[in-house]
């Protein structure tokens, strides 16, 4: 099993409320975690806790704080007027009411409503009666949130080649909100994409972010990636135990070993499989699940 290098516990930072300051900040500072070596598997809540609220919504990240998981994954696009929002699909039509809302605004992309118009949404109903009313978080209210419940982000840029220049949006949004200072940058964040030109472009403006290359790239590709990711996320059914230790042989842009994030495992057995082949990281809509398969953390 490759281990990491920088860990930190997930239970002490969890739990921690808002507090109302009177100022800007909103919500309360949480000590940065003491880095330590571990050999399990650490978890991540891929959409936040998806399988059980409905995904990239504050209430999918409230549950996973619920079920202790410190890690939470999700997906950054940008709206018409260039707020950047929360969201998987390139449109708004599984996973919100749009539909009924527009219904003249078919194909209902992301990046062809206002903030104020994906606001309005309701984003619980499809998944469940339970969360009608539920909203698509813009991206900044995902961070406050995590960072007032003590949680981690696994952020991905998601289709950045219909977003020109997203990675200084989600960059400038990472610094107002306090992600981009020292105990953040180093130890609370990750950003991800499957386009490598989106992922070379964030380590060029902050080359002291970690990030991660959504795919499984060819052993033969992968040094020139080394360049400037420090991990590989591949799809979990794709790879090979020589694989993985392909990628760990490699050097990251700080000079620490490649590491390898599997998704999506939502099974134990699936969990065991990828633990064993000595990936580091599972990303998982049953985080709780998988994370007592292989007695992750
Ligand atoms: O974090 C990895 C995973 O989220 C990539 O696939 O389609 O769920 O964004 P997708
Ligand atoms: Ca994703």
């Amino acid at each position: 099993m490759h281990v990491r290098p920088l860990r930190a516990a997930a239970a002490p930072l969890l739990g921690l409320a808002l507090v109302l300051t009177g100022g800007t900040a909103s919500v309360a500072e949480t000590p940065a975690p003491a880095p330590y070596a571990l050999d399990a598997p650490v978890v991540f809540a891929h959409r936040g806790a998806s399988a059980y609220a409905p995904e990239n919504t504050l209430a999918a990240v409230d549950r996973a704080a619920a079920l202790g998981v410190e890690w939470v994954e999700n997906d950054v696009q940008r709206t018409k007027d260039g707020e950047l929002v929360v969201m998987h699909d390139e449109t708004l039509e599984r996973t919100t009411n749009v539909k009924e809302v527009f219904p003249d605004r078919s194909p209902w992309r992301v990046k062809d409503f206002t903030a104020a118009e994906i606001a309005g949404l309701d984003a619980g109903s499809w998944y469940s009666a339970a969360y009608a009313g539920t909203r698509v978080p813009t991206l900044r209210q995902f961070l406050d949130r995590l960072r007032g419940n003590g949680q981690r982000l696994l952020l991905e840029i998601k289709l950045p080649e219909l977003y020109p220049g997203i990675e200084v949006d989600v960059l400038r949004t990472l610094g107002r909100a306090g992600w981009l200072r020292p105990g953040y940058v180093d130890r609370r964040l990750v950003v991800q994409s499957f386009s490598a030109d989106s992922v070379r472009t964030v380590h060029a403006l902050r080359p002291d972010l970690t990030t991660a290359l959504l795919g499984t790239p060819a052993v033969a590709d992968l040094g020139r990636y080394a360049a400037f990711t420090d991990r590989i996320n591949p799809w979990y059914g794709g790879i090979t135990a020589e694989w993985v230790a392909a990628v760990h042989d490699l050097q990251g842009p700080h000079g620490r070993p490649l590491e390898v994030d599997a998704w999506t495992v939502d099974t134990a057995a699936a969990a065991r499989k990828v633990r064993d082949m000595g990936v580091d990281g599972l990303i998982s809509n049953r985080p709780d699940l998988v994370r007592d398969a292989v007695a992750g953390y």
